[in-house]
């Protein structure tokens, strides 16, 4: 089949790309002409592992291009994807003004018959905006073409993402349409050759069902960040609970992990947009605010541990700390709404330098903040210890489960960690010297900080 794909970030491009890999000629379209410009020339905007093969693979074989051309993009194909960005509103609601964008431009140039597939995360009712947004631009073309507007939401996860499209759980369709049904059958029929995961229903079931389900992933972690604050008050270890609740089938080990919050483009926005929802019908929802106001109070928690340790936030004035994991998961660069931001702005609000290290997001670091004396951006997880007061986790890369604490102890200027990822055990840290503070497990009696290590140089004189 001919497809377009409107927009082309984490989930145009993947989406794109995975339907010209099973067979379909997709055209890819968005505006950002930089960003195109970089695909055609064979460069990836986005860091996401197994992508950059398939698109290559593609673009080769005549089955991919890219284009920002909207009028080409409309006349390629009967079916066309919406998947462009739904950021947060001023006030928390979806923002739908690139949806309804993208809609005009397909009505504007719509020689026949589309299907309209929605893939961006939108709130119930959008598909009834869409619908009204083509009938008047049709209406001022004076054509009366056919259309179906169908939901068809994405689940894939960052860092997984190809994994995921290629081979999903489900794959959910809202439309009463049988015309508009058949065809989505049809591009959907190489990724149900195992067994049918396709799941039609309603327009209005299909995009509450993505709400649903970042909103209960987004619940599991406050519940469990709430449950380690909790257990670290009352001297319990939360990850002897975690494994003693997940043992229960119909709790399970997924996604019950304490942290320091969650971040991405999807949880915190698509629980504050489902939030706006239930205040604009009028309905009082508050287990979604407690998960959304737990979140935030737990990306503070690292912050609130390190100002602890020192007696307090103004006692981190000229302190270093080295950060590892920028990203606001492990496999991807995407930084948006990450733990760590929160902590780095608030240590340079206390007063306090950064020292950062991230396995693939420093161009998004550098890109977000640019350059600043009191940001270091270090080329390994090493060299950020460097002279630092401190060590703080923030993302659970594989490459910082099992670092060389000797090491680390000769560059850092205190055995000082504070891990908001659980990354090791408290004892073995806490018998060879280390102050280690985790999530939701036994802290340090909070003491003067040990003598820093004198012979380090003071961070100001190492680059990195
Ligand atoms: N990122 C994820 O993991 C994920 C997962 C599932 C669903 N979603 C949802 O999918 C949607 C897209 O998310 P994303 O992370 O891919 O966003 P993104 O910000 O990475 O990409 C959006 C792209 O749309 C482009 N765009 C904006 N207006 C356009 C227009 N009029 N025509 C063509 N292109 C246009 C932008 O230039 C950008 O490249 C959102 O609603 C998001 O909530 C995201």
């Amino acid at each position: 089949m001919k497809l377009t794909i409107f927009g082309t970030g984490y989930v145009g491009l993947v989406t794109g790309a995975c339907l010209a890999e099973v067979g379909h000629t997709v055209v890819c379209m968005d505006v950002d002409q930089g960003k195109i410009d970089k695909l055609k020339a064979g460069v990836i905007p986005i860091w996401e592992p197994g992508l950059q093969p398939i698109v290559e693979r593609n673009v080769a074989e005549g089955r991919l291009r890219f284009t920002t051309d909207v009028e080409e993009a409309v006349k390629h194909a009967e079916v066309q994807f919406i998947a462009v960005g739904t950021p947060p509103d001023e006030d928390g609601s979806a923002d739908l003004q690139y949806v309804l964008a993208v809609a005009e431009s397909i009505a504007r140039h719509m020689p026949r018959y589309r299907v309209v597939v929605n893939k961006s995360t939108v709130p119930v009712g959008t598909a009834d905006k869409v619908q009204a947004k083509i009938e008047q631009i049709l209406a001022e073309r004076g054509e009366a073409i056919p259309f179906d507007v169908v939901s068809n939401p994405e689940f894939l996860k960052e860092g997984a993402a190809v994994g995921d499209f290629l081979k999903p759980d489900r794959i959910i369709i809202g439309t009463r349409s049988a015309k508009a049904q058949e065809r989505m059958r049809e591009l959907y029929e190489p990724f149900n050759r195992n067994h049918d995961r396709t799941q039609f229903m309603d327009v209005r079931s299909a995009e509450l069902t993505k709400y649903a389900a970042n909103a209960m992933l987004a619940t599991k972690i406050s519940f469990m960040n709430e449950l380690a604050n909790m257990a670290e008050l009352l001297g319990a270890d939360i990850e002897e609970v975690r494994k003693g609740i997940g043992a229960d089938p119909r709790i399970g080990y997924h996604f019950i992990y304490p942290g320091c919050g969650y971040g991405g483009s999807c949880f915190p926005k698509d629980v504050q947009a489902l939030g706006r929802s239930a205040d604009q019908i009028g309905y009082d929802a508050p287990l979604l605010k407690a998960v959304e106001a737990v979140n935030n109070r737990q990306k503070t928690t690292l912050f609130t541990k390190l100002a602890r340790h020192f007696g307090g936030a103004e006692a981190l004035r000229g302190k270093t700390i080295a950060v590892w994991g920028l990203a606001f998961k492990p496999n991807t660069d995407d930084m948006r709404e990450a733990p760590s931001r929160t902590l780095i702005e608030a240590l340079w609000e206390a007063g306090a330098k950064v020292r950062a290290y991230d396995p693939v997001a420093m161009d998004e670091t550098r890109r977000i903040y640019g350059e600043r004396l009191d940001l270091a951006l270090c080329g390994n997880k090493y060299s950020a210890l460097e002279g630092a007061d401190a060590l703080a986790i923030c993302t659970e890369w594989q490459q910082f489960r099992a670092p060389d604490f000797e090491e680390m102890q000769a560059l850092l200027r205190a055995k000082l960690i504070i891990d908001g990822r659980n990354l090791y055990n408290p004892d073995r840290l806490t018998d060879d010297g280390w102050h280690y503070y985790s999530i939701g497990r036994s802290q340090p009696q909070t003491s003067s900080p040990k003598e820093p290590n004198e012979s380090m140089p003071k961070p100001e004189a190492l680059g990195c």
